[in-house]
């Protein structure tokens, strides 16, 4: 047995209340809930009082519909043109454009829509109030009527502290009053994410935060208190043999390890192939409480410099709750979701630990 991805669900149920904003939470449950597993995270999600979710996929979006039943609020954030399943599951569909809204104006109605605002962020959404007028114009003169159940926008600078998310988010607020001034009221008003949240609580208007790293654990930026996030989850995996070496010995690809004294590396059972990132290998793991240093990684295998204080039987952990997933990201591995969102599910064995 390989590498395995566990969780505590009641550790993931403990976090995910603890961070919610009660009765206004949307939980973005994308990438197979980051890689926590959808059916899992929403279930666990719904544990907690969470109604409302989004995601980018309409297959995880029908999902979601059969596991939670009709009282749940479903945001598809990608736009799509299955609206088929989109009336048959009832979910709120994105708008992400004048042009999409040209193209498809007479199948989007009866459908719950969310207007999308671009904002810096840009990677879709309405450019300006502009755009949203043509559209409501052209629904005037061609006698379409579209319910407009939703607003929102996605922050890509609400970890950074240089004041362009001051801008960012200003710019938003905005949109949102002129979007008002037009006399439209949606009945969900989302943008903020989990940074977002922390830094300002929930804006005035809004009625909800789309959440997502928070909920599951880690910091959405680094100056932040470890016990206001739980990490439910750990990663680890077996030692498959020990090496003795001498000193000058090489071991892995192009010699990627060099034995300066006489050592003993442990081989264990996990790679680049499972969804551990190189830059996480270039930093320790812990073997039986201690931390040792990881000296080579390969498609499934990872050496780690050991001494005789590790046994066969121990296993390495690569996260767990003193090797914290936010930790690495301060370390520049990668982002909070990139590290997540790299396991391999296919390979990775799954262990939900339940409180019985
Ligand atoms: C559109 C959208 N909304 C909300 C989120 C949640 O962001 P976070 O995980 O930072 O809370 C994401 C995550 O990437 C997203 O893409």
């Amino acid at each position: 047995m390989g590498g395995i991805f566990q969780t505590d669900e009641a550790e993931f149920i403990k976090q995910a209340r603890q961070f919610q904003l009660p009765g206004q939470t949307i939980a973005v449950v994308k990438n197979n809930a980051y890689n926590y597993g959808l059916e899992f995270a929403v279930k666990a999600f719904a544990i907690s009082g969470i109604r409302a979710f989004a995601t980018t996929s309409m297959d995880d979006a029908v999902k979601i519909r059969q596991m939670c039943g009709d009282s749940a609020d479903i945001i598809l954030m990608n736009p799509t043109t299955d609206f088929k399943r989109a009336r048959m599951f009832n979910l709120h569909i994105t708008l992400p454009s004048s042009g999409y809204y040209d193209t498809y104006k007479h199948e989007l109605q009866g459908l719950n829509i969310h207007i999308e605002y671009a904002g810096l962020f840009n990677r879709s959404g309405l450019t300006d109030i502009n755009e949203l007028e043509y559209i409501l114009k052209d629904m005037k003169a061609s006698g379409i009527e579209l319910n407009f159940t939703g607003l929102w926008t996605h922050f890509g600078y609400s970890d950074e502290f240089d004041g362009i998310y001051e801008k960012e988010s200003g710019m938003w607020l905005e949109f949102a009053r002129e979007v008002r001034k037009l006399g439209l009221t949606p009945e969900m008003i989302h943008a903020q994410n989990s940074a977002s949240y922390v830094r300002d609580g929930i804006f005035d208007g809004h009625t909800h935060v789309r959440l997502g790293i928070g909920l599951y654990g880690s910091k959405p930026y680094a100056e932040l208190d470890d016990k206001d996030f739980i990490q439910s989850s750990t990663l680890s995996a077996p030692i498959i043999q020990f090496r003795q070496l001498t000193e000058g010995m090489t071991l892995g690809y192009g010699a990627a390890f060099k034995a300066d004294k006489d050592c003993t590396v442990a081989v264990v059972d996990i790679g680049y192939g499972d969804g551990v990132l190189r830059a996480r290998a270039g930093y320790e793991c812990e073997i039986g409480g201690k931390v040792y240093p990881i000296v080579a990684l390969m498609m499934s295998h990872m050496v780690v410099l050991v001494d005789d204080d590790v046994r066969a039987d121990m296993p390495v952990y690569l996260y767990n709750s003193k090797l914290r997933i936010d930790k690495y990201t301060k370390l520049g591995v990668g982002a909070n979701s990139e590290q997540l969102g790299a396991l391999n599910y296919q390979s990775l064995g799954r262990e939900i630990i339940y409180d019985v």
